[in-house]
């Protein structure tokens, strides 16, 4: 039994009903459902003395997807409660789900409502007849833990419920046991716990988290984790001739950092081979700079550092699974503020790389800090495969909505990698495309490049706008402006911070074979 955050996870070889718990969350298929219930529908409906058919008929439940039904069994089964969760029509044959997040959702909404509920305990059932038992003990165990995630640094108000203690997954007799649960467990387990750690610091106010704070955070990481860490300060920044990213921070009181935090795999031959390099947007605060943002836009712009937020709680878990390939996260981490001193439209900036930039938008930050530390980077790690995680356009949430990340990049094995461990992970990720007439629209008459194109397309010039400092690397470009943060809680998702990113580029770092 494995303690993350507080909260043990285990698997038990036991039917579902008999796990003793304060909740119980039940997905169900429809087909469970129809006519009173089959199965263990049909046996807890025969605990509950024919109570959860009624309960059913009255509230319309037919175990469609998204609909919830929770009911307390007053002492007549072992768990105090029971929350069923709709999971739609059985699906045909033995397709895994799409990286099991219908039943990650699932889990995730009854972790949330038991805990609201005051629940310590909670056991969670798989879907009936899942083929991939490994893969939905993962799902549901990363769901329930993902779905009791409260931020509460802020509140002062003591009365709250404790939270859950324990999750526990019941599985077929004797799989409990079995290699493949405990791996799926304990991988669940760190993902969960840097998912945790990675909201907490995208749900501080920009006060609290400042680059220096980030910097700490990746250092303390780090030290835990037996992970190398190096941070640089504005004056090794400068030296480094990073003229876009000190352009940047120029406005701002807060001194930037330049952070890499390393993992190396132990086997010589294994530290040799080319690395993965994760690059993380790291704004602290995005005002806009002089291209000031209204007030509503700029309320959320504490996220602006989710991407660095990603690729450190990413290295944290790759430090437990220990790959055999080394992976370093970067980021280059200040605020956007306007100020006597901030960098201006029209200003021209030398890049670390030699190229020039002029200013038409101060608003369009976070490319000129990637695009520093992106060429940086490429030179100084060599890597295999370069992947940038960044809150970059406003564009890519009206073009995806804001649970999709959008996927750029030239044609190449990186991206193709990038959208298969999405995929695996259940986190939605869509390629958007290089479209080349938007790359004409950074032309400019001043110097070789301007920073923003025009409106429409403004994720994919972002994205060109990049690739002129990735140049020759294999790289890819994952925008997260929409999915970063959530307006609202939904499934195993609270308000704020959602952590997006980290599974997927676990799941890259665990698959990658280049
Ligand atoms: N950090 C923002 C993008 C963003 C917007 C993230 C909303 C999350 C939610 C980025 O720095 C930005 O301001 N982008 C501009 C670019 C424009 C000036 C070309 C945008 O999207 O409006
Ligand atoms: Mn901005
Ligand atoms: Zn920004």
């Amino acid at each position: 039994m494995a303690r993350k955050d507080g909260i043990a996870i285990e698997a038990a070889g036991a039917p579902a009903l008999e796990l003793e718990a304060d909740a119980l969350a039940l997905p169900v298929f429809e087909d469970e459902v129809r006519g009173g219930g089959t199965g263990r529908v049909k046996e807890l409906d025969r605990l509950l003395g024919g109570g959860l058919a009624a309960a059913m008929r009255a509230e319309r439940f037919e175990g469609k997807a998204g609909q919830e039904l929770s009911l307390p069994t007053l002492g007549r089964a072992r768990a105090g409660r029971v929350h069923l969760l709709g999971m739609g029509e059985r699906p045909a044959g033995t397709t895994p789900e799409h990286g099991g997040e219908p039943l990650r959702v699932a889990a995730g909404k009854a972790a949330r409502a038991a805990a609201k509920a005051g629940a310590r305990t909670l056991a969670v059932a798989l879907p009936d007849g899942a083929a991939d038992v490994p893969g939905a003990v993962r799902a549901a165990a990363e769901g329930a833990l993902l779905g009791a995630y409260d931020f509460l640094r802020y509140k002062t108000d003591k009365q709250r419920p404790p939270g859950l203690a324990s999750v526990t997954v019941a599985v077929p007799r004797g799989r409990e046991r079995g290699a493949e649960v405990k791996e799926a467990l304990r991988l669940a387990g760190e993902i969960a716990r840097a998912v945790a750690w990675a909201r907490d610091l995208v749900n501080l106010g920009p006060a609290d988290c400042t680059p220096a704070l980030l910097a700490d955070a990746a250092r303390a990481l780090a030290r835990e984790a037996g992970l190398a860490c190096a941070v640089r300060g504005p004056k090794e920044i400068a030296a480094l001739g990073m003229g876009m990213f000190l352009g940047v921070t120029r406005g701002s009181a807060e001194p930037p950092r330049l952070v890499t935090v390393s993992y190396l795999p132990r086997g010589a031959a294994a530290r040799k081979r080319r690395p993965i390099v994760l690059v993380g947007k790291a704004i602290t605060f995005d005002s806009g700079g002089l291209s000031l943002k209204p007030t509503e836009s700029m309320v959320t712009m504490n996220t602006d550092m989710a991407g660095s937020a990603a690729v450190l709680g990413a290295l944290r878990v790759v430090a437990a699974l220990r790959p055999d390939v080394p992976v370093h996260a970067v980021l280059g981490a200040c605020e956007n503020m306007p100020g006597g001193r901030a960098y201006k439209p029209s200003d021209v900036l030398v890049a670390f790389d030699g190229q020039t930039v002029e200013i038409t938008n101060t608003d369009a930050e976070g490319r000129l800090v990637l695009g520093d530390v992106i060429a940086w980077a490429a030179k100084t790690f060599r890597p295999a495969a370069m992947v940038d995680v960044a809150t970059l356009t406003g564009a890519c949430m009206v073009a995806l909505g804001m649970t999709t990340a959008g996927l750029l990049g030239p044609d190449g094995p990186v991206p193709d990698a990038v959208l298969a461990a999405a995929r695996a992970s259940g986190e939605e990720v869509w390629r958007l495309p290089m479209v080349e007439s938007l790359k004409e629209q950074l032309k400019s008459d001043r110097a070789d490049m301007k920073n923003t194109g025009e409106r429409f397309g403004g994720a994919i010039s972002a994205a060109h706008f990049l690739h002129a400092f990735a140049k020759e690397t294999p790289w890819a470009h994952l925008d997260i402006a929409g999915p970063s943060h959530a307006p609202k809680e939904r499934g195993y998702v609270a308000k704020g911070g959602t952590g997006f990113g980290i599974r997927t580029l676990v799941e890259l770092v665990r698959a990658w074979r280049g």
